[in-house]
């Protein structure tokens, strides 16, 4: 069942290119870039019509959307709330009618998801679902589901449900962005071309074949290749190999801290969930720059922080980020904080700058999420690993939670 993985975990990490792909494929035109829901009780009109879109989820779904406001904001300018699921229907929201909820779930089965659902009817906006799971409780309600095709999670810590999540985000904001007219035809074009190249990437970035690949078995391991560690080489070793090391030196660590700007500050968040639910160790997401307003108290050298400083050098904006978060990297290194960046392959810079640097493929900013995640799965896993914790079946912690 593990496919020769010696956990679930690790096999649906190395699934995620295959539920990249299907999660996109029937969906976008890679003739005319643009993107097809699935059959829906939305209309074009309810779409273009939409006051905002309000976000509700729970764990690892939450991130998403958070990440996900980035994209339907950036790409379809329609305003975006996210909410905790748990809490939505505890803060008397604003009715809207015209307003579109939003429920992203793996299970579909999640009783706080399903509850701000039901406070989202109530208050009378319609629903559409993001769920990897066929039938589920919370497609029966919802006007529209996106199905991630990831197919089974097993691995109690989400991982390729997540990066499907994101994908299904993606194509939600592009179509959005589409019918709503706020997007050239060359500028979607370009984005579903760079979208359909990710599961490449993402199978260089593991080190296996590409399901694109004629002939491919998913998921089969290319042999990796010993090699020794040289901070200030610009190309990668294996991943599984840097996070093994990586997971060496730092598993005995008490906290962790993942710093992350705009769109990357979810995947910083992201990675601490991980860490904290199958390792035990404690860790912390944080804004890259709200760090200055307290918990740089908390650096010193024994701290290992994890920086995502990835840039879009076709994107002023992404460009500028990058800027700030060097500094903030510097904050910490001059505080004697043990820095690990996640960065773009090539980038010189950032690896003299700190201790250890993990290069992922280049993307346009808004698709860097799914890149980026990888190493930080990859972390959590061989910390697990190393510190003899039940990968997939982490203490105290159930597939779906379905009590409020
Ligand atoms: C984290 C994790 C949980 C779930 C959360 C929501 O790895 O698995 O945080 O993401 O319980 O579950 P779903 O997406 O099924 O609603």
């Amino acid at each position: 069942e593990k496919s020769g993985y010696k956990h679930f975990m690790l096999k649906e990490i190395n699934e995620q290119p295959r539920a990249i792909r299907d999660t996109t494929l029937g969906r976008v035109s890679l003739d005319t870039g643009k993107v097809h829901l699935p059959e829906m009780q939305f209309s074009e009109a309810d779409f273009r019509n939409a006051s905002q879109i309000t976000i509700a989820a729970c764990g690892t779904s939450w991130h998403a959307g958070l990440a996900g406001k980035f994209m339907i904001e950036r790409l379809a300018r329609l305003p975006v709330e996210v909410d905790y699921a748990s809490e939505y229907r505890y803060r008397d929201p604003i009715a809207d009618p015209r307003a579109i909820g939003l429920l992203i779930t793996q299970s579909g089965e999640t009783a706080d998801t399903l509850a701000a659902q039901a406070e989202l009817a109530a208050k009378g906006s319609k629903t559409l679902a993001i769920c990897n799971v066929v039938g589920a409780a919370i497609t029966r309600k919802a006007q529209g589901t996106l199905t991630t095709n990831a197919g089974p999670e097993i691995g109690v810590a989400s991982t390729k449900a997540f990066t499907a999540q994101l994908t299904a985000l993606f194509v939600l904001a592009l179509h959005l962005a589409q019918v709503r007219g706020t997007i050239s035809d060359e500028e979607s074009l370009h984005l579903v071309t760079e979208l359909s190249k990710l599961p490449t990437k993402l199978a260089s970035l593991l080190n296996i074949n590409s399901p694109d690949a004629p002939g491919s078995s998913e998921g089969v391991a290319a042999p990796i290749r010993p090699s020794t560690p040289d901070r200030r080489s610009t190309t990668r070793q294996p991943l599984s190999v840097q996070c093994e090391e990586l997971a060496r030196l730092f598993h005995t660590a008490d906290d962790f801290l993942f710093l992350g700007r705009g769109i990357h500050y979810p995947i910083a968040l992201e990675g601490a969930l991980k860490l904290k639910e199958i390792s035990y160790i404690h860790a912390e997401g944080y804004p890259a720059g709200e760090m200055k307003h307290g918990p740089n108290a908390l650096i010193d050298e024994s701290l290992p922080v994890v920086c995502i400083a990835t840039k879009d050098p076709n994107d002023p904006s992404s460009v500028l980020k990058y800027e700030k978060t060097l500094s903030n990297i510097q904050e910490v290194t001059a505080r004697s904080g043990r820095v690990i960046a996640i960065a773009i392959e090539g980038d010189t810079e950032i690896s003299q700058l700190v201790e250890q640097t993990i290069y992922i493929p280049q993307a346009p900013e808004l698709l860097l999420p799914i890149l980026e995640v990888v190493p930080l799965q990859l972390l959590a896993y061989h910390i697990a690993v190393r510190r003899g914790c039940d990968v997939d079946q982490p203490r105290n912690l159930a597939k779906s939670v379905t009590v409020e």
